[in-house]
């Protein structure tokens, strides 16, 4: 059996586990990844494209922010519709300067793999991770199969960045986390479309058809979504439907789509899910493995940087200066985020998607909330900070 030895084990290669080994190396704190897809595979998933100030000061901090400077789009604000009136919450004004930046998730898949091979990181692709042992020890074991063989992973700590279907969150004992799931009764239907984006910033927007969104990627590739049923296909929707849905639940006067040839197409279901305690032993879960937000308001991402600043923290004193502290609270620490990141999420699907009758209550309520946007500075602000993502000092 081929055996190789690390100070962090790290399984997955997502945006959590090549932070986290890249920010590690910063450090002078050694690596190695485990990734059971193919390069090919994880550099083209295509995913939410939506980088807060936090996650953008980080990539800078490790030098990893040349392309996105260059080709990511910085917003200030952001489109809110409902019934076709539009408002735009400029957030950069109401968070003394905080804003996002579109830039895909799989060029920052790119951007993180090649500066960790780059600098003579060990990347395995197409290793599967089967057993995670001794998480109790000093000396936690991954087990995985590559090329063919047997191999184990020596390391200090273990760290599942394995996406929601991994190994990392299977191997936690059973009753060492409670779960909370909420699955919603509508999806998305994302598009990736060669037309320029129809509105500088982003549009969410209500319409008794249903929730659109309207993001982009660059000056000519525009990203947009409708909300459709849970068990919708993409081959129930011509180019020209999905074009004149967006065109009815995005419309405002004045104001025109710009249709163009539709490249990509997928399904996203909509669910909140987390776990209330993310590490047992030496092992420790982040990102998707150990929470999912769903995509209104682009927090999954986000989300699992958060979570890598966390372990990169408790890491550095645990070998710098021997204190477990950090790692000690890691869960705790981490889970105050995650829980603003799932009221955020759960407040903007409730509020732009259609999930009770036009005109019943809950629409009303809906209707309501978006009147006070309109009329309240405070609430727009309470939005923004909240989109833009909190400093991590607000939750110290
Ligand atoms: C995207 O551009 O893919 C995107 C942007 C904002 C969201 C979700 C997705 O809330």
């Amino acid at each position: 059996m081929k055996k190789i030895k690390t100070q962090v084990g790290i399984v997955g290669a997502g945006p959590a586990g090549l932070t986290l080994a890249n920010w590690l190396r910063k450090q002078g704190i050694s690596a190695v990844i485990l990734e059971n897809r193919s390069r090919v595979y994880i550099e083209s998933r295509v995913r939410a494209g939506l980088l807060e100030q936090n996650t953008v000061d980080i990539l800078e901090n490790l030098g990893i922010a040349d392309r996105l400077k260059k080709e990511g789009l910085r917003h200030e604000g952001v489109n809110l519709s409902f019934n076709g009136d539009r408002i735009r919450v400029p957030f950069g004004e109401l968070t003394q300067g905080r804003n996002i930046t579109i830039y895909g998730q799989q060029e920052v898949v790119k951007d993180l793999t090649n500066a960790w091979l780059d600098g003579g990181g060990e990347l395995y692709f197409e290793a599967t991770a089967n057993k995670i042992e001794d998480i109790e020890s000093d000396n936690p074991k991954i087990y995985f199969e590559y090329e063919g063989e047997q191999s184990v992973l020596e390391c200090d700590f273990v760290a599942a960045c394995d996406g929601f279907h991994g190994l990392g969150r299977k191997t936690m004992p059973e009753g060492s986390y409670n779960e909370f799931t909420v699955t919603y009764p509508f999806s998305w239907l994302g598009i990736l479309a060669n037309v320029a984006p129809s509105s500088e910033e982003l549009i969410y927007a209500y319409h008794e058809n249903g929730f659109a969104l309207s993001s982009s990627r660059s000056e000519s590739v525009s990203r947009l979504y409708i909300q459709c049923e849970n068990d919708d296909k993409v081959e129930n929707w011509t180019d020209d439907q999905i074009w004149d849905e967006l065109e009815i639940r995005l419309g405002t006067p004045g104001w025109e789509l710009k249709r163009g040839p539709i490249f990509e197409k997928g399904i996203t279901p909509m669910r909140s899910y987390f776990i209330d305690n993310m590490q047992k032993g030496r092992l420790f879960l982040a990102g998707d493995a150990a929470h999912i937000v769903p995509p209104t308001g682009g927090k999954g991402l986000n989300l699992a940087i958060a979570d890598v600043k966390h372990l990169v923290d408790g890491f550095t004193a645990f070998y710098k200066d021997a204190n477990t502290t950090e790692l000690d609270s890691y869960s705790e620490t981490a889970l105050k985020r995650i829980w603003r990141a799932q009221d955020f999420s759960n407040f903007m699907t409730t509020l732009f998607h259609k999930h009770e009758e036009h005109g019943s209550f809950g629409y009303q309520l809906q209707k309501a909330k978006f009147d006070y946007i309109k009329r309240s500075k405070a609430y727009r602000t309470t939005i923004s900070e909240n989109y833009v993502g909190m400093p991590f000092e607000a939750f110290e």
